[in-house]
């Protein structure tokens, strides 16, 4: 039997394709091995979104073919070999096969080319209407949380992202068959999906399928009420686009218990000049009005956006704005990016005029006002209850429990491993750095 050994870079998204992946390797005979140095294949998931990102696919490869072992097969999947096709053969020495991001059901076919001598494949073709879509238990990510892909790719082109050339165009997944497979992974024991895609909110099925009972302003709402009733414990979706969040996404949060209490909205930038320039079809102010709705709920609602400093052009009073902006929206936490020039987007185009010392200054200062308003937001949690599914046992102290409030807050405490993929009520004692500590009730 032959081993693989498949390490993944990036998003929700390609955690969720190497697990798919994955599990048709097994369905086709092939092993799936944690350890590296044994295993006949060695894939690569990646990301291309920011140059760093890209550059750990060229470090992995040189690391492997300057080592001692034999050589393994090695395939490149994902964003990175959707965008470089066959030129990864030349830029990068050792690579075997190339894997576009549409084409990963076609996986154990061209691993088998490759042992049977083929050299230098590349398929970077779409998707067979056949492609299993099921994750086997054995390659799911957390035994108690599934990823839901429920549409693919990318129409906003955002000036500055490579998404929409390295993922095409937005596909949204039939809504009867995302709601089978969420009734699939409850009765299956999984306690929490997380619905995913780039843009969640611009999910737009073609037919309304599995969502006819279901009202709502627009079709994604629809679908929360779809999935909620299924009576799944708990539901996530990331990521939502600004201009596409409607205020019934906070209606639904609202009426269903299992629609769990927390957005994630990047807002980019907080100058209305810059996000012009990064294309991203909203403004402050509209912006604004959905934060204030979301702040609105009773569900008391955590917060969390993406924030890229230094885009081109960005002025010390465009970037003042984005600190106004975290502030005014008290984020519970946020990814800060430094702006990263991607070839073939219209911002590489532009001059990438902010230094990289003052990118660096500007992510500083920005931390400076993202830490205390995450501390804020943990304190703020000390005293309550909060429902936590407990997902695993801690790794640095034994009996030491571990997993995610509703609100998506890392939640430590004392309990036998027997409670693991239940929902038990913590009484949170304590916050430090990132995480809460409390005390089962
Ligand atoms: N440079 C820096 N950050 C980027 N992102 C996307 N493209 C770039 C880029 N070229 C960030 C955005 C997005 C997140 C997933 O990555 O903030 O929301
Ligand atoms: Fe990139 Fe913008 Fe699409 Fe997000 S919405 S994936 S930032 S182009």
């Amino acid at each position: 039997m032959k081993k693989v050994y498949l390490e993944t870079f990036g998003c929700q998204m390609n955690v969720s394709d190497s697990e798919r992946v994955a599990s048709v390797l097994e369905s086709d005979g092939f092993e799936i091995t944690q350890n590296e140095a044994t295993a006949d294949v060695i894939l690569f998931n990646t990301c291309s979104v920011r140059e760093r990102a890209e550059h750990k696919l060229y470090t992995r490869v040189g690391q492997i073919r300057n080592s001692e072992r034999e050589k393994p097969v090695i395939g490149v999947l994902g964003c990175v070999a959707q965008l470089e096709g066959e030129t990864l053969f030349s830029k990068s020495k050792g690579i075997d096969f190339v894997l576009g991001t549409k084409a990963v059901g076609r996986i154990s076919k061209i691993v088998n080319k490759v042992f049977e001598g083929e050299e230098n494949i590349s398929d970077l073709g779409e998707r067979e209407e056949f492609y299993n879509w099921s994750v086997s238990p054995t390659q799911q990510h957390s035994p108690f949380v599934s990823f839901v892909p429920i549409i693919e790719g990318c129409n906003k082109f955002c000036t500055y992202c490579i998404v929409p050339f390295s993922r095409g165009r937005e596909k949204s997944l039939p809504a009867d068959l995302i709601i089978a497979e969420v009734q699939r992974l409850k009765d299956s024991g999984i306690r929490e999906v997380h619905l995913i895609g780039q843009n969640v909110n611009s999910y737009r099925p073609k037919s309304d399928q599995g969502m006819e009972k279901f009202n709502g302003a627009t079709p994604f709402s629809r679908l929360l009420r779809a999935v909620a009733a299924t009576g799944i414990d708990r539901i996530k979706f990331t990521t939502s686009f600004p201009r596409d969040f409607h205020e019934d996404i906070v209606d639904a949060i609202n009426e269903f218990e299992n629609l769990c209490n927390w957005v994630h909205l990047p807002v980019q930038s907080g100058s209305n000049r810059i996000l012009k320039l990064m294309r991203r079809g909203h403004t402050i102010d509209s912006y604004l009005r959905k934060i204030d709705k979301i702040k609105s709920s009773a569900r008391d609602i955590s917060l969390t956006t993406d924030i890229i400093i230094g885009f081109p052009g960005e002025t010390v009073e465009d970037f003042e704005d984005t600190v106004k902006l975290y502030e005014y929206c008290k984020y519970d936490t946020a990814y800060i990016f430094k702006y990263s020039p991607r070839p073939g987007t219209p911002a590489f185009e532009m001059s990438d005029d902010v230094s990289p010392g003052e990118k660096t200054r500007r992510f500083l200062e920005l931390e400076k006002v993202q830490k205390p308003l995450l501390r804020d937001s943990l304190n703020k949690c000390v005293g309550k209850i909060l429902e936590v599914l407990v997902e695993k046992e801690s790794v640095k102290i034994s009996s030491e429990l571990s997993g995610h409030s509703t609100c998506h807050k890392v939640v430590n405490f004392s309990g036998d491993k027997e409670l693991l993929g239940k929902i038990v009520n913590v009484k949170i004692t304590e916050s430090k750095s990132n995480t809460l500590f409390g005390e089962i009730v």
